[in-house]
């Protein structure tokens, strides 16, 4: 079998990472064509892994490739989807938060007959909740803890002038709906699409975020309740060796989801 002909949208820290992976072997893929709204990122990417992929447009990319990967931006999600469906691929899209502004396109890609993948990011739980859906949830709560640092610049944290030098121990400073975080906390977005998603949607997945000063914790706390009983998962994230603005597990889940892909091609 021929090994699954890949496009990339996007050719940052992820795409890198991703064809890291495909260098160490063991996944049956290639990259075959790329794109990148910089195109010196693209061609950055093509050198630096000796890539023998075509450069292009957002089109011209899915249409090369068996699957396509976005790991661009929000933006990108609806343009990569959109040319997805007319080429008839399946798709990776890491920029979940992307689908917030587009509440129709992931039924549009089920009428079209197209998978997309949506990997589960630096969480542990989205499958339990996606499983525990199918009875019915009553509650879906995420918990985020991040050192101070780590939220600082945030829209709602900016907005609201919160000093967070001045914390001295562990404090709530967000809690709300999945939707309003999103807009208060950009950088937290995916995984609290992928959970809401996956269970009881953005208006009804409630977000927490705490601050710990003095700590260098990034965890995610995931509790659920509905009639399949109750669940609590607790991941606590590092940073990816290659990339220290994203966690290891979120790179992690992006080359799990490429290689599933590919075995799923090869059958
Ligand atoms: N789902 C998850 O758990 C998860 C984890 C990490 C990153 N992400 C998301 O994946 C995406 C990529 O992350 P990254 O760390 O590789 O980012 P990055 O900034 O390192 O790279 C993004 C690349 O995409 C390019 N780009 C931006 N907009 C584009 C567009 N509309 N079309 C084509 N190219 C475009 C940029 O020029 C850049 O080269 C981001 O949206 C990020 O939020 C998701």
């Amino acid at each position: 079998m021929a090994n699954m002909k890949v496009g990339l949208v996007g050719c940052g820290n992820i795409s890198a990472e991703l064809c890291a992976a495909l260098e160490r072997g063991g996944i049956a893929a290639e990259i075959v064509a790329v794109s990148d709204v910089i195109e010196a990122q693209a061609v950055a990417l093509v050198n630096k892994f000796k890539l023998n992929a075509k450069l292009g447009t957002v089109d011209a990319t899915v249409s090369a490739a068996d699957f396509v990967v976005e790991a661009a931006a929000p933006g990108a999600v609806k343009p990569v989807i959109e040319a997805a469906i007319r080429h008839h691929r399946d798709c990776l899209i890491m920029s979940i938060g992307g689908l917030v502004a587009e509440p129709d396109l992931l039924a549009r890609t089920q009428d079209a007959g197209i998978q997309v993948r949506l990997p589960s990011g630096a969480l542990c739980g989205v499958d339990g909740v996606r499983a525990a859906r199918e009875a019915g949830l009553d509650r879906v709560t995420l918990t985020t803890r991040k050192p101070p640092k780590g939220l600082a610049g945030a829209p709602y944290i900016v907005e609201r002038g919160i000093d967070l030098d001045a914390l001295t121990e562990p404090t709530v400073v967000f809690e709300g709906t999945a939707r309003d975080a999103i807009k208060g906390f950009p950088k937290n977005v995916n995984v609290a699409v992928a959970l809401s998603l996956a269970g009881i949607g953005i208006d009804r997945t409630t977000v927490r975020v705490i601050a710990e000063p003095g700590s260098n914790v990034n965890s995610h706390e995931v509790v659920a309740e509905g009639a399949f009983g109750r669940l609590r998962t607790l991941t606590e994230n590092v940073p990816s060796p290659a990339n220290p603005k994203t966690s290891y597990l979120a790179s992690l889940s992006a080359c799990a989801e490429l290689r599933a892909a590919a075995l799923a091609f090869s059958k």
